[in-house]
């Protein structure tokens, strides 16, 4: 198919429509930009992007059926999730407890809205309430049991009624522990690798 879609295209992100083509481009940049730093990274520490990219290619493909307008993720780490989201949502916010300054350019996210803060801390949960309701939560933070439920409990209320909250790790010990616990009101994406939950507000 010939396509006038760039290497740039997450730059552009909202005004590109997403599908697998635009997927697999973000994807492949995504991996270029590990390098940005001129560190050699492994698949031992994955990278700028910290999943699986079938299971992801499966959450973004429910994204575009539910097409949520605004969302906020938890855990950017050096912003792999953060290029994917901003070629799906067209408003972004991503809170992480540092800030991905460092590991790739600000220049990459021109749609996100950064927030930096211990998503644990009441002063964290009062900024980002100042922009919520969001349609979409993904959780990606504090893999620990306690910090994934405080995640979800102080989060998931800035959550619209029939918007979604995506976990990441289900398949982590402490992870799922805590998710167990709410397992009946869980989708599992099949893909099942890293175990991506789906919780419906
Ligand atoms: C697994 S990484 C996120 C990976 C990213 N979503 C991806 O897939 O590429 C987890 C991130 O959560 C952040 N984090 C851990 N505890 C946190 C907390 N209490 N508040 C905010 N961020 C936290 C860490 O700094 C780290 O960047």
């Amino acid at each position: 198919m010939d396509r006038t879609v760039t290497v740039d295209d997450h730059i552009l992100a909202s005004e590109v429509e997403m599908d697998r083509y635009v997927f697999d481009t973000v994807w492949d940049r995504i991996w270029i930009a590990r390098n940005y730093d001129g560190v050699e990274r492994t698949n031992r520490n994955r990278g700028f992007i910290q999943q699986d990219k079938e299971e992801l290619w499966q959450l973004v493909e429910k994204l575009l059926e539910l097409k949520p307008q605004k969302m906020l993720e938890i855990g950017n780490a050096c912003g792999g999730t953060t290029l994917v989201w901003q070629a799906v949502v067209p408003e972004v916010y991503s809170l992480d407890i540092k800030s991905i300054e460092g590991h790739i350019p600000l220049s990459y996210f021109p749609d996100v809205k950064f927030l930096v803060g211990d998503a644990h801390l009441q002063e964290t949960l009062d900024m980002t309430k100042a922009h919520a309701p969001f349609d979409f939560l993904f959780i990606d933070g504090d893999h620990s049991t306690d910090g994934v439920k405080m995640d979800f409990e102080m989060y998931s209320p800035l959550v619209r009624k029939g918007g979604i909250v995506g976990f990441h790790d289900y398949n982590h010990g402490p992870v799922r522990t805590f998710l167990d616990t709410m397992l009946d009101s869980l989708e599992i994406l099949p893909r099942d690798y890293f175990g991506i939950a789906l919780y419906r507000v």
